[in-house]
Formats: C-alpha cells, structure tokens, sequence
C-alpha cells in the first residue's frame, strides 16, 4: 500500500535486483541518486539522459516563476501583467537582480548608478567603425559587449560583491548605447551620445533617432511603448541565453563575456531571433489568400510558423497578450501595417487548425513583436537586439544567483559515448 506522507521513490534495478529509495525534494528527485545503482563493482552508474534537457532542473531560483500551463508568469512573485500597468523597466531590473522592489531612495540610487555609466571608452566606437557597413547589429552587440572586459579588467574577480555591483551597472547602462551605435553604423548615421537627462527608454530612442535637434525629446507614446517591451523581455527563467549566461559563467569568466555567449544564444532563430524570423516569414506570405499553403508546408514539416510554440508556454503565453494591446496602440499612431493583416489572419487560422491545436502551439511573445518593432521604424534585424537590452537585466540575475549558489560547480554534462574505442592508427599509405 502506498505511504502518500513518503516523500521518495522507491527503483528496483531489473538488471541486479537492487532496490533504492530516493527522497524527492520539490517534486524532483536528485540525478546523482542514480549513480548509486551499478551493474558491477566496475559500472560506472546509472546516469540519467536528457537530451536539451526538456526534463532537468540545474538549479534551484528565486527570480522568474512559470507556470507554462496556467499562462502565468511572475518574476520575484510580481505577476507580468501587474508589472507592464504598473512599472519601468528600470525598476523591475532593480526587482529582478535584487529581489524586492525599491523603495524611493533605492530606486533614485540605482537609476543614478545606470544613468552615470551610459557612456562607453571612445575605442568602443572605433572599434565598431572596423565593422563592414552591412554587418548583422546582433554580430556587433556580441563582438562588443565581449569586448567591454578588457576596457574593465578587474570584472573577472566574480567572487567579490562590488566587483559584481559594478559590472551589473555597467552592463544594464552600457548595452543600449551598444545597440544604438551599431544601429546607426548600419545606417550610415553619425553616432549620438547618450542623454542623461533622458529616462532609459528615451535616451535609448534618443541615441537611435537623434538627427539636428539640439535635445531629442521622445514621445510619451513610444518611450512608454519600449519601456512596457523591456518590461517584458526582462528575464524568462532557465531559456536558452540564461542557461548560456550560467554555463559559461560557472566557469568563472568575467560577465561581459558571460553575456557575450547569451547575447550569442539569443542571436538563433528558434530563441531571440525569432521576431525577425516572424517577419521574414509574413513578407514572403505576403497575402492573406497565401496562408494556406504555408500553413500546409508547416504541418508538413517545411519550416515552421514562426513565433508560434514555446517550450514551456502550453496554453497561452501571457506576454503575448499584453504585446497585442501594445501593437494595437503603437498601430493606431503610425502608417497602416501591410503585414499586420497577414499576421492576424494567419494567426485565426492556424488556432482553428487541428495540428497547431493538438501540439498545444500558440502565438508567443515574438509573433507580434516584430510588427511593432517594424511599426516603430526598426529594420528587421535590430529585432533580436532589442530583446537583448532588457534579457541583460535576466542574464546578470541568473549569473548573480549561479555566482553565489554553494551547490553550484562548473557546468559539465555527461555524455553517452556511441563511438569507435580502441582501433590503431593507420598510416595515411594504408588508408
Ligand atoms: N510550427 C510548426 N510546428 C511546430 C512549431 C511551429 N512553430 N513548433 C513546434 N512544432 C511541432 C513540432 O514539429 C513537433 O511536432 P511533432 O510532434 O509532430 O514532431 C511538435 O510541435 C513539438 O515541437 P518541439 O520542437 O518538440 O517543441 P519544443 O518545445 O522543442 O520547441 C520552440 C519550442 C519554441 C523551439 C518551437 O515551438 C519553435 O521552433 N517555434 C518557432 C520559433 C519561435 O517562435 N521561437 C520563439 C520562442 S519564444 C521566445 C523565446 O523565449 O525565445
């Protein structure tokens, strides 16, 4: 009869007859446990395979909460919705990388300690002028932000508290003006400085469309419209950049390169990179008379509807939501979007649609991201950039949290080797 108070799981190998029982914490059972069950005295142990690990926690986090089924995300408890009505994105850094929201005078010091490091080393800028004039801005931002440690040695002591304070300014201060200066070299436009009188989001309009005004000033509309976007894209619990972010950080590389490597993971088209994909994939729709044969290609396993689907999202995914409110309004103040109509309808049809039903597939936050991205007057590839300004805030949270974790070692996974063993080389006359 089972014992419902018993916390463990009791495995019995077949292969010895052996059984074990193994206590389960937080509804997870330990991996290493495994390894107490042998073949023989030789066997290495039981280990445990998890391809893309669809089915491994690798840590234990106070930052972002998901509930993939129910649609809900918080992070550090505050649900997302209540954020992107109620916050900046400056704040639910602060929330996100320390844990509690600020009071008055945190929040004043902490927008002074970003404010105060927008500026980048002059080098910086030459060094982005050696780019080729069409070079991807998400090739750039890596290059760059890689590069930010060797204008900051000192970044590599992780072990020290205020090395990490300062860095953590650095980086959430220093990235927009990254993104912005790459995007002005793809345009030909003469670099802008930051403007610190301006909020976070309006500097960073600022530095991207600044032309002759002596001051830029934002509108309202839009400043508040990047702003609610950060808010969103803030952090996203143990996705693919923030595993990059902790892997390579656990090798104790200072966090510059750290997020050099998530930046880089961000770049790919199934993760960050899918908005500009999204966009990719409406002009070559082009019309709304066309979505049926794409859709057909896509249930054929010919590419995939982009910014559909998430890993851990089965229901719906709740940035979505708040993003098509968002679209409505950034929609209403600028020029028709001919794609807008596209993706509306291809979105009907495809949440009617047997094959997208079944795979628990629906729009997530990059389906209409890029549209308001292309609303705003971005070209496609700053897209991906644009969800690394506020991931960064996420990265260094997840690195922070990794950093200070006693449990946490190097980042090493096992394999399963399937290859040759033992053969003889041979010489290159008898090959
Ligand atoms: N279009 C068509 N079929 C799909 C799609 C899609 N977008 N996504 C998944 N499927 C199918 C897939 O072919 C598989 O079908 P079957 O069971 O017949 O083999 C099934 O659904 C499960 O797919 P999966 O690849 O096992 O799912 P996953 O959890 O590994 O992948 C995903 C998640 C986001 C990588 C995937 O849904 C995808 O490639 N989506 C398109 C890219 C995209 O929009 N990425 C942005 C993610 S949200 C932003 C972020 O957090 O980075």
């Amino acid at each position: 009869m089972p014992d419902p108070t018993s916390n463990t799981i009791t495995v019995t190998d077949n292969r010895t007859g052996k059984t074990v029982q193994l206590p389960i914490v937080d509804g997870t059972v330990r991996a290493m446990d495994f390894r107490q069950l042998r073949e023989n005295n030789d066997d290495f142990g039981l280990m445990v395979y998890d391809p893309a690990f669809t089915n491994t926690a690798a840590c234990r986090s106070q930052i972002t909460f998901i509930d993939g089924d129910a649609g809900i995300l918080e992070y550090r408890g505050y649900p997302i919705e209540q954020l992107a009505e109620k916050s900046t994105f400056l704040e639910t850094a602060y929330l996100i990388i320390y844990g509690h929201l600020p009071d008055q005078a945190e929040l004043d010091q902490w927008v002074r300690d970003i404010t105060t490091h927008t500026f980048v080393h002059e080098s910086i800028r030459k060094f982005m002028e050696g780019f080729r004039y069409d070079a991807h801005p998400m090739g750039m931002l890596i290059s760059t932000v890689a590069a930010l440690s060797t204008f900051y040695p000192e970044a590599h002591h992780v072990d020290d508290a205020r090395s990490r304070e300062i860095q953590t300014h650095r980086l959430i201060a220093k990235m927009p003006t990254l993104a912005a200066f790459a995007y002005r070299w793809v345009r030909g436009l003469p670099i802008v400085y930051p403007d610190n009188d301006l909020s976070y989001p309006g500097n960073f309009l600022s530095m991207l469309w600044k032309m002759s005004e002596a001051k830029y000033t934002p509108n309202p509309t839009l400043e508040r419209a990047i702003d609610v976007l950060f808010i969103l894209h803030a952090d996203h619990e143990q996705n693919c950049s923030a595993n990059a972010m902790r892997a390579v950080g656990s090798s104790r590389p200072d966090p510059y390169s750290a997020t050099a490597a998530a930046t880089a993971a961000l770049y790919g088209p199934l993760h960050g990179g899918a908005n500009e994909q999204v966009l990719w994939m409406l002009a070559e729709i082009g019309s709304a008379s066309r979505i049926p044969e794409f859709v057909k290609k896509f249930k054929a396993g010919e590419g995939r509807l982009m910014g559909f689907g998430h890993r851990v999202y089965k229901n719906f995914d709740p940035r979505a939501t708040i993003i098509k409110r968002i679209a409505d309004e950034v929609l209403d103040m600028s020029e028709p979007h001919p794609l807008l109509d596209v993706a509306k309808e291809l979105e009907r049809i495809a949440l009617e649609d047997d094959y997208f039903i079944s795979r628990k597939l629906y729009p997530n936050v990059d389906f209409y991201s890029g549209i308001i991205y292309q609303a705003l007057g971005f070209p496609v590839e700053m897209f991906p950039v644009l969800f690394a300004i506020p991931r960064t805030a996420g990265w260094i949270a997840q690195w922070r949290e990794m950093i200070t974790d006693p449990e946490q070692k190097i980042a090493r996974p096992r394999q399963i080797y399937t290859g040759e063993r033992k053969l003889d080389y041979v010489p290159m006359s008898a090959r």
